[in-house]
């Protein structure tokens, strides 16, 4: 019989028993925090959708890499949303291109934070989808694949310590993994948004990133919510295709698929926190609903917890300056 022998409220009743049966611990080196880079010089826009990020002209990003390193944060997943697009995404693959500079500038000026290039070409087309369109508005994977594995190799010239491919093509992997090899750049990791969900929590960032597709939506290629197995499958193959890390994204309402996914494959796990997880809980904190600070750690731990062991969130700096504190 377990109760009246047991008792679990033994090592709950007092602060130094409840630290030293803690299972989870959040750690400030576990977290990589995105930043959005727009042209210009000095320019700091707000958005509005998720209060305390900013879109950063390049030597503003710079500034907040430092900030960010300062705090204790040992990675950033840089996005660009540069002015110039159309149907190839040719600003993507531009050595003088946003994001090439934009690498380039914060490894100059901050080199000890890794510099981690989301590579995708729904920022930088007309359209806004993650892959090339077809004359009947399909996405074509392999012609895609080939762009993407360009839009890495850039990125990789540029300085990035990783490469991150976030558009959900099949083979992109392998495209990327073979160019940069063949180039000369085999010690560039790739770490890929394996699991990537068709998810409505992406809204916020479509703002942040000016990448919301023009027409239809990304169900083509991003899984659908009601799969489990089927995000097996996909970290398998990235894997065998040279994935170095994985991404499951969103987090908070995937969290058995972290689970699963921790114990299909060894590599490190990332759970990407998305822009619409973070505003929930901003909007709620905002209006006086949920106590910030407590929801924050709470899910983040939960993350943690699921088996995830880097998470990408906009709360990092902020975590990080809470955890150190
Ligand atoms: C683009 C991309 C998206 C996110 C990361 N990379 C949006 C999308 O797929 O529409 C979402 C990030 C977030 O919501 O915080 N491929």
């Amino acid at each position: 019989m377990p109760f009246p022998q047991q008792r679990l409220r033994r090592t709950r009743q007092s602060e130094v028993w409840r630290r030293m049966v803690r299972e989870t611990h959040l750690r400030p080196d576990a977290f990589i925090y995105p930043l959005f880079v727009v042209p210009g010089r000095g320019v700091r826009r707000p958005v509005e959708s998720m209060p305390g990020i900013s879109q950063l002209s390049v030597d503003e990003a710079v500034k907040e890499a430092r900030a960010v390193s300062a705090a204790g944060v040992p990675a950033v997943l840089l996005f660009a949303a540069p002015e110039e697009k159309d149907a190839r995404a040719s600003t993507a693959v531009d050595p003088q291109g946003l994001a090439a500079q934009a690498i380039a500038a914060i490894k100059d000026g901050c080199g000890d934070l890794l510099v981690w290039a989301d590579v995708c070409l729904c920022g930088a087309t007309d359209h806004g989808h993650c892959g090339h369109v077809d004359e009947g508005g399909r996405i074509d994977n392999d012609s895609s694949i080939a762009t993407l594995a360009e839009v890495a190799l850039n990125y990789a010239r540029a300085g990035a310590d990783a490469v991150a491919p976030s558009d959900m093509m099949d083979g992109r992997v392998q495209a990327i993994r073979s160019l940069l090899d063949r180039e000369g750049h085999s010690a560039t990791p790739i770490v890929s948004y394996a699991a990537k969900y068709a998810s409505s929590f992406y809204g916020p960032f479509r703002e942040a990133a000016e990448s919301a597709p023009a027409f239809g939506d990304r169900r083509s290629y991003q899984m659908d919510p009601a799969n489990g197995r089927e995000a097996v499958r996909e970290v398998v193959f990235d894997v065998a295709e040279g994935a170095d890390l994985v991404i499951v994204k969103p987090a908070g309402p995937y969290l058995d698929i972290i689970r699963r996914v921790r114990h299909a494959v060894t590599v490190p796990v990332v759970a990407y926190q998305v822009s619409g997880e973070f505003s929930l809980i901003k909007a709620a904190a905002q209006r006086g609903w949920i106590d910030e600070r407590a929801a924050v750690l709470e899910t983040l731990t939960g993350i943690s917890r699921a088996g995830a062991d880097l998470i990408i969130s906009y709360f990092a700096p902020q975590v990080a300056q809470w955890l150190n504190a």
